[in-house]
């Protein structure tokens, strides 16, 4: 909180300095880039933008994962002002989840003081593991559910004194995920796709979001228990954004990239009949970052034109 407060007229003073005095700028949207999804940025590019790197806002962790840079960027996405988090922060990094979900306090706190309260949706995406038998790599996600695993351990980000400021003690996450925005979401990744700007082969569902503090991929028992109790992807983040975003207020639209298969199948068992070397190597179908960053960037580009598209209907 000392950070903030001392974050809070920086931010503002880069903002407001960049951007014409006539026109205050209010951002409408947060939008939270996952592994790989982070060349949306670009789309920003065309009109005055402002890029803040995350070490100039005291508070702000800098991100350590590759395929994650570490920056605010400030412009428009057609005619709606957003700001878009390049890169962004994850447990596994070592940082307390409570850190890991400073940039939306801290946003709105800023939306609050100086812009009206414009600050009201987060839209965050995602690289995430597919359990769902019927999702493909590169198909799109749309989150209406979660799972809060290492949250179930006390591990959440409301845990600790409450934000009062923010919202209330104890929030209900049953509502978490906006039912318009997927919609809307939803008819624009037809129309577009019938347009021919979104691949044809990629298709869309709605599932239930898995939320692991990795950095290990899951194991195969891993992977059946989570697909017993109901998920159909497994990441490593989104879920502590969500409930920060919800507990502010905000409306929430998040958005999986499906990368990679998870493999369920039981290990080969090692008999003194079997031979010598398996059927089914045990690392067929294994996660690996650069396959995730790879699919992520294909699947990326026609997820930006969707973003881009639906922003000002927000
Ligand atoms: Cl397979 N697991 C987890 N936990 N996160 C992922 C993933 C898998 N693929 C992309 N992100």
């Amino acid at each position: 909180k000392v950070q903030l407060e001392k974050a809070l007229p920086i931010l503002n003073h880069k903002i407001s300095s960049h951007f014409a005095p006539i026109v205050k700028f209010e951002p409408k949207i947060l939008i939270i880039c996952g592994s790989g999804l982070g060349n949306l940025t670009k789309k920003l590019a065309a009109k005055p933008h402002l890029i803040i790197p995350y070490n100039e806002l005291p508070g702000f962790q800098t991100s350590t994962v590759q395929g994650h840079s570490g920056e605010l960027w400030v412009g428009h996405l057609k005619d709606t002002p957003v700001l878009i988090m390049k890169g962004r922060l994850h447990s596994y990094e070592g940082y307390d989840i409570r850190d890991t979900v400073y940039p939306i306090r801290l946003l709105n706190r800023y939306s609050k003081k100086y812009c009206n309260g414009s600050l009201n949706n987060l839209l965050v995406t995602n690289a995430a593991g597919g359990l769902n038998d019927h999702f493909k790599m590169g198909d799109f996600m749309m989150i209406s559910d979660h799972l809060n695993i290492p949250g179930f351990a006390g591990n959440h980000p409301l845990v600790g004194p409450n934000w009062e400021e923010d919202g209330e003690r104890f929030l209900a996450v049953s509502d978490a995920y906006d039912f318009k925005l997927r919609k809307l979401f939803l008819s624009t990744f037809k129309s577009l796709q019938n347009e021919g700007l979104v691949s044809n082969k990629r298709a869309i569902h709605e599932g239930i979001y898995t939320f692991v503090s990795g950095p290990t991929f899951e194991s195969r028992a891993e992977a059946r228990f989570l697909k017993a109790a109901g998920s159909d992807a497994v990441g490593m983040s989104t879920v502590p954004e969500v409930i920060v975003a919800r507990h502010c207020g905000w409306k929430v639209l998040a958005l999986s990239v499906i990368t990679n298969n998870v493999v369920t199948s039981m290990p080969q068992k090692a008999t003194e009949s079997a031979p010598d070397d398996e059927e089914i190597p045990l690392d067929a179908g294994k996660a690996n970052h650069k396959e995730v960053l790879e699919i992520g960037l294909h699947a990326a580009e026609d997820l930006e034109n969707i973003v881009e598209n639906i922003a000002d209907s927000f």
